[in-house]
């Protein structure tokens, strides 16, 4: 993949939030991007609540980095965040998203000093980023996680991010007892991650959405 087919082309809508045209799909929800990510992803994987030192969060879809950002809010312990992403936004990009959340502001300067690097520190988070597709990075990675959070665009718009073998490949780069947490409760995503070897649980989604999903590695 070239540099300019990687780069994302984004709308903005009315609050500042960016819309991708490739995937014709908000990167967070129009209904409050920081409250969905600290119900879905955060209490979906009971965090802060698991966390301890060297505790190993995994993502699929870097975006923004709003998920990065209130998971470093809420964590007083050194943990490592790895985040799969195949169109990175650039530094303007992330400035004009980041806008949208005043009460971020420093945490995501800081983030937006360490970006270029694909490896730095924000707080007490020891951060990569895998920059390509994560069908084909994934299955290379030597780590293992303790939380996923999965957070492709809508499976049915970016059903590349919630296939079988890629479902397979997060379960099998997770810790046993390690969890996943994600917004989608779509029929085929769930049975892809029961079929991976994670325990499927359905809980109350955000905002009107009735159900989410997350998971414990048996
Ligand atoms: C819903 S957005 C993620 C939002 C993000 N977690 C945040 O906090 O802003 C989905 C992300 O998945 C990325 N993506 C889509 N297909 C991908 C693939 N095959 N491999 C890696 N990343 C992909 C998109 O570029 C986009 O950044």
């Amino acid at each position: 993949m070239s540099v300019q087919d990687q780069r994302p082309d984004l709308n903005w809508r009315e609050g500042g939030i960016p819309v991708s045209q490739r995937f014709d799909d908000p990167y967070f929800s129009l209904n409050g991007g920081l409250a969905e990510t600290r119900h879905v992803f955060l209490a979906g994987n009971d965090l802060p609540a698991r966390l301890h030192p060297g505790f190993h969060v995994a993502e699929l879809g870097f975006g923004t980095g709003l998920n990065l950002l209130a998971l470093a809010e809420i964590t007083d312990q050194p943990i490592r965040f790895t985040s799969f992403e195949a169109y990175p936004m650039d530094l303007p990009q992330l400035e004009q998203a980041h806008a949208a959340f005043p009460e971020l502001a420093a945490l995501a300067a800081a983030l937006r000093a360490g970006y270029s690097a694909r490896r730095f520190r924000l707080g007490q988070v020891e951060v990569e980023l895998m920059i390509g597709d994560a069908r084909d990075l994934l299955p290379q990675w030597n780590g293992a996680a303790d939380a996923w959070f999965l957070d492709g665009f809508s499976p049915a718009k970016n059903p590349e991010l919630w296939g079988e073998a890629l479902m397979g490949e997060v379960c099998a780069h997770t810790t046993p007892g390690g969890t996943f947490a994600t917004y989608s409760a779509a029929g085929h995503v769930r049975r892809a991650l029961g079929a991976a070897g994670f325990a499927v649980t359905r809980a109350p989604g955000y905002a009107g959405k009735r159900h989410m999903s997350r998971g414990v590695r048996l």
